[in-house]
């Protein structure tokens, strides 16, 4: 049977409408001026008074990430259901190749983590944490069969997923080669080692370090280093993800004004939380908000920056870098020493409420909302117009969201798998009522929970939309 979705305010790229939805099997088959579609032979969904959005597509997760000597604390399952209650409809994860490892190998092990166990459609970038002349070579086979078209570098984490400047450049002359794009965590981690080694040995060492180590300036020269680099690579398409810092966002702007291949993310919680309020919480507290790039201070304008960047397209995505870690025995591996808590904070339940909330505070239109967690995203990363829309042939991922609702953040309420929830206590003037993925109602309006792990499926993308 047919559903029609009736009554509601369809909300795209262009602005809000009046319009009524058909759904058949699992895409979109028509849009009706209101009361104009099928009166028989149809379900219903009286979307009355609520908005009807493209599902969420969050372009920045680490489910079960190793990192810091555990692993994030959601699964695919979990994650993925979280990601459902909230509204995201795809995720892209990242698989992750480490130095020595093979590139393949990497993938495999992403794919069996992941393949049966989500709940809403996936698909992966690459972490390439060693490029050499193998893992190169592989970047070509991954966009030309595998429908992976972006490749994660680290500027930070000496040790770890860190590149140096002659490897960024040759992944970045690859990419340019095959169309990918390199998505670039723009830290300076050779600088900011030497800044927590110096911290420690004054016996700095609560959670409010990690963010006093890994100052914007460094931030900023990464970004700007990156995009030299890219520029070099004869502009090679460049994302920059985690944006957190005012001057990373000035030399993001700048790019793009000069016409380079340069976007950026940011997300909610740089856009929310502080390092005086979260990651200075008293005693070790603050751990729960370590997290890369670092959380930013209320005494500077980086929290409005990021706002105006998302009115004005030099941010073009808001994704979670959803990486939960639990406070007790994850973060609690930090205690003692700022340097040693995983790095990471779980939202992927969230963006689409917390975004929501910028419209109702008058920092974003309807419009930017649904660009900038769904439409954007997809068309970045080659899932458009698969994904990210209302329209004719497009999967029916749909979320009927309820301006009139509230939603109230808590760990005791959220579904992801954390123990506390980086957003305790928020009040969202909205709610996420239903959730289709693929036609099928994962949530309904009573909040009931309908879908099941391996609905997910593999989502093979092409190349970003945005390059000439
Ligand atoms: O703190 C963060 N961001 N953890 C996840 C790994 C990364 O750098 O994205
Ligand atoms: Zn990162
Ligand atoms: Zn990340």
């Amino acid at each position: 049977m047919s559903l029609l979705i009736t009554g509601g305010t369809v909300v795209g790229p262009t602005g809000p409408y009046a319009a009524d939805v058909l759904v058949d099997g699992e895409t979109i088959a028509a849009i009706f001026a209101p009361g104009t579609g099928p009166a028989d032979g149809v379900d219903v969904l009286d979307a009355s008074g609520k908005y009807v959005i493209p599902g969420g597509v969050d372009v920045h997760t680490h489910m079960e990430l190793p990192f810091g000597g555990t692993f994030a604390s959601d699964t695919f399952d979990t994650g993925t259901k979280a990601a459902a209650f909230g509204g995201t409809t795809t995720i892209v994860d990242f698989a992750v190749q480490r130095a020595g490892e093979v590139v393949g190998d990497g993938l495999a092990a992403w794919h069996a983590k992941a393949e049966g166990n989500c709940h809403v459609d996936y698909g992966f970038h690459m972490i390439i944490g060693g490029v050499d002349d193998e893992s190169l070579k592989a970047m070509d086979s991954l966009v030309a069969t595998e429908g992976i078209t972006s490749f994660k570098l680290f500027m930070a984490y000496p040790g770890v997923f860190y590149s140096d400047d002659g490897q960024i450049l040759r992944a970045m002359q690859k990419a340019r080669d095959n169309g990918a794009m390199i998505m670039m965590h723009a830290e300076n981690g050779i600088a900011i080692d030497v800044l927590i080694g110096q911290a420690l040995a004054r016996g700095e060492t609560d959670p409010i370090h990690h963010g006093l180590t890994r100052p914007a300036a460094l931030e900023a020269e990464a970004t700007s280093r990156a995009i030299a680099l890219a520029g070099v690579a004869a502009d090679c398409p460049l994302y920059i993800v985690h944006l957190s810092a005012s001057e990373a966002l000035a030399a993001v702007a700048t790019a793009r004004d000069a016409g380079r291949n340069v976007f950026a993310e940011t997300c909610p919680q740089y856009l929310y939380l502080t390092l005086e309020d979260q990651l200075g919480a008293p005693g070790f507290e603050g751990a729960k908000w370590v997290c890369s790039t670092p959380l930013r201070s209320k005494h500077e304008p980086h929290r409005a920056d990021l706002w105006r960047g998302l009115r004005t397209n030099d941010l073009a995505v808001v994704s979670t870098d959803h990486c939960p870690f639990c406070f007790k025995d994850q973060k609690e591996l930090g205690l003692g020493d700022f340097s040693k808590i995983p790095n990471g904070i779980g939202g992927v339940e969230h963006r689409v409420d917390l975004v929501y909330q910028g419209v109702v505070d008058g920092k974003l239109s309807l419009a930017r909302w649904v660009e900038t967690i769904a439409t954007t995203p997809a068309r970045m990363f080659g899932l458009y117009p698969r994904k990210g829309v209302i329209a004719p042939g497009s999967d029916a991922d749909i979320v009927v969201y309820d301006p009139a609702g509230r939603t109230t953040i808590s760990a005791a309420t959220h579904h992801m798998n954390m123990d506390h929830s980086a957003y305790e206590g928020f009040e969202i003037t909205g709610k996420v009522d239903t959730v289709l993925s693929r036609g099928t109602v994962l949530v309904s309006g009573d909040g009931a929970y309908h879908g099941r792990a391996g609905h997910g499926r593999y989502l093979r993308r092409g190349l970003s939309d945005y390059l000439l």
